[in-house]
């Protein structure tokens, strides 16, 4: 087994010829089951949860812009999926395309990279799950109240929070942890048994789920459109942007609390925090705009006049919060320095990996010189927010797993791929532009934006149709993520069976059920182990991991396309990318880039991951891997004629 034999590529008769077998999928699915399939795979977790995260402490009303950014670094890898997806009508998506191109160990990288995109993106959504589930069970008690005018004497049971969440993460305002993440547990189990039963029946079950939550989503947007205030756009000044230093206030005042008093209970640790960080808050906003003011001035971008204003402005809207008391003096004084250190290391993260590289030094000025109402937080903000949301775009790719699957692969798969694509960012679009226009960017809930924009406003107006909307957006939340957590579990399952299929993964993961024509015990495996890891796991980190893992994905795809065009232009393409000499470089540009705005523990997280992935391929896969064997077979038994080129 020679260095040679890791590069060895696969030829396309070589897959078709393996679709002939007696392992094939079902071809069930045209090209409306395949967009639909994408939406359900793109619309979930990221728009319902993410989009406040994003808006109120990254990129503010420039979200919109975010969006548009993460919807392009897709479009451009999308049209290199859709030639890709084209040429190669089997299971398994860009790993067999690149097992294809590339040789068997970069797909090796890029299937295992897939695996981490699906699996945790599956346990990421599935840990936020259980919460919107809660928030649907809250809505629905509270409707109840209303009709009934509060004479009903029973109520639906909610989950207590330690039983949806798992045992590292403390609970939310609270010094305890979590127990277990029962939901999370429960909802892959029956995901789990859905997809063992069929394609057809999950492809039924994603097409329902689909309609309630591109309803609701059309619902938010069409109701929302008429409490748009244009001026949240364009008119808050940028001084009333969240300051890093804000952020980690509440983590520091409780640990200084505590360590004071230990046997402070719980309500008296949270009531002197609020107080607390009151003061603190105010203490740091007038010091931070005497700073600002002078700086901005002697970098000549404020006169002198103006200066004083945006001192004396900030002073006066402070100064109701100032410490009173001497114990509230000290405490200020004694925490001031902490924060302004954490807020520095918090400050450097905000630029991911480019921070940790030290580039902040140049994108300081950068951000300053694009600050203004609609980009508060400058460029930087406007590109992590894209980094962070471009989860919510996650999940397009797994429609090309499904090309075993289509009834006409070369022509329905690039439909699908580009199809749900433009949907969902339009979608995006306008459902971050309805928030951002309704409510003041450094007010949006970061926990449920769109259903607390919403309910905040029912109360206001006092109308049934927003009172009602607290329910139907829980409910359009929780079949956006179900349909997520079933397409991404889907696609996981037939990545395993085509790595199975080619020996890189052991045989059980390629066995097709005799009866329903599914995977199963490829399914079934995975779903243990997702159910236990976010059932157990705090996942927030995690799903940064999957964000990562999938631009890397993205770049190589785009990178494989050209090399594929370049190799062998000859190979007929159904689906040719336009301008491929344009998009695919681009494509892979808007990537690494976004990636460069990740954290350095996702860059270290991935590289862990990557180093597990090598271990298993030297240890197992390659001793295992068919082509070789194929390979080493005809290096034994020398013909006369020579092999055909691949593709
Ligand atoms: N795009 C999927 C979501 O937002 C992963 O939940």
């Amino acid at each position: 087994m020679s260095w040679k034999h890791m590069f060895a590529r696969k030829d396309l008769e070589m897959l078709l010829a393996e679709m002939a077998g007696e392992h094939r999928l079902h071809r069930v699915l045209g090209p409306v089951a395949l967009t639909s399939l994408g939406v359900g795979c793109i619309v979930g977790a990221g728009i319902f949860v993410l989009t406040g995260v994003a808006a109120a402490d990254m990129a503010g009303p420039s979200i919109i812009v975010s969006f548009a950014v993460a919807g392009l670094a897709c479009a451009l890898a999308a049209l290199c999926y859709a030639e890709f997806a084209s040429l190669a009508p089997v299971a398994g998506s860009v790993y067999t395309y690149t097992y294809t191109t590339l040789g068997e160990i970069l797909a090796w990288i890029i299937g295992w990279d897939i695996i981490l995109e699906y699996s945790m993106g599956c346990a990421a959504v599935a840990s936020v799950w259980g919460n919107y589930f809660n928030e649907l069970l809250i809505a629905l008690n509270k409707l109840l109240d209303e009709w009934f005018g509060g004479a009903l004497t029973w109520q639906l049971p909610v989950i207590h929070p330690k039983f949806r969440t798992d045992p590292f993460t403390l609970l939310k305002d609270s010094t305890e942890h979590g127990m277990v993440n029962l939901p999370a547990f429960f909802v892959i189990v029956a995901i789990c048994a859905v997809l063992v039963l069929g394609i057809r029946e999950s492809a039924r079950t994603n097409a329902l789920l689909v309609i309630v939550k591109v309803s609701v989503v059309l619902f938010v947007v069409l109701i929302g459109l008429a409490f748009i205030q244009p001026a949240n756009w364009n008119a808050i000044p940028v001084t009333e942007r969240i300051l890093p230093q804000e952020r980690v206030m509440p983590k520091l005042i409780k640990k200084d609390l505590r360590e004071a008093d230990p046997t402070l209970s719980k309500e008296e640790l949270d009531r002197r925090t609020a107080e607390l960080q009151k003061r603190l808050r105010a203490s740091y906003r007038v010091e931070w705009a005497a700073a600002e003011a002078r700086r901005l001035r002697e970098e000549g971008r404020l006169t002198p006049k103006e200066a004083e204003g945006l001192t004396a402005e900030v002073r006066k809207k402070y100064a109701a919060d100032l410490p009173v008391t001497e114990a509230q003096r000290a405490a200020v004084e004694r925490l001031l320095p902490q924060v302004h250190q954490a807020g520095e290391n918090e400050e450097t993260a905000h630029w991911g990996l480019l921070g940790n590289l030290g580039l902040n030094r140049w994108l300081l000025p950068l951000d300053d010189a694009t600050r203004t109402p609609f980009t508060p937080y400058g460029i930087s903000g406007l590109m992590l927010g894209a980094s962070i949301v471009f989860f919510a775009f996650i999940g397009f790719d797994s429609i090309s797993t499904h090309s075993e699957e289509a009834r006409k692969p070369q022509r329905d798969v690039p439909i699908g791929i580009i199809t749900s694509l433009v949907v969902c960012t339009l979608l995006y679009i306008a459902v971050s532009a309805v928030i951002t226009g309704m409510v003041p960017y450094p007010q949006i809930d970061v926990h449920a934006p769109i259903a607390a924009a919403f309910t905040e406003r029912a109360e206001a107006e006092n109308s049934l149709v927003l009172k009602i909307s607290g329910a139907l957006i829980a409910a359009g939340g929780l079949a956006g993520m179900t349909s997520v957590l079933l397409v991404l579990f889907l696609s996981l399952a037939r990545v395993f069976m085509a790595m199975a299929r080619d020996g890189l993964l052991p045989k059980v993961f390629g066995k097709v059920h005799h009866r329903f024509h599914t995977p199963h015990v490829a399914t079934m495996i995975a779903g243990g182990v997702i159910a236990l890891v976010s059932a157990l796991t705090p996942i927030r980190e995690l799903a940064e991991m999957v964000n990562i893992g999938t631009l890397m994905a993205f770049s190589m795809v785009c990178a494989a396309v050209l090399i594929l065009r370049i190799q062998r232009p000859q190979v007929k393409r159904p689906f040719r990318c336009p301008a491929l000499f344009l998009v695919a470089p681009a494509g892979i540009v808007v990537n690494v880039i976004l990636m460069l705005f990740l954290p350095i523990e996702s860059w270290l997280r991935l590289s862990i991951w990557l180093v597990v992935g090598m271990v298993i391929y030297f240890a197992y896969s390659r001793r295992h891997s068919r082509l070789t064997q194929h390979l080493l077979h005809e290096i034994q038994t020398p013909r006369s004629d020579e092999p055909e080129p691949a593709c």
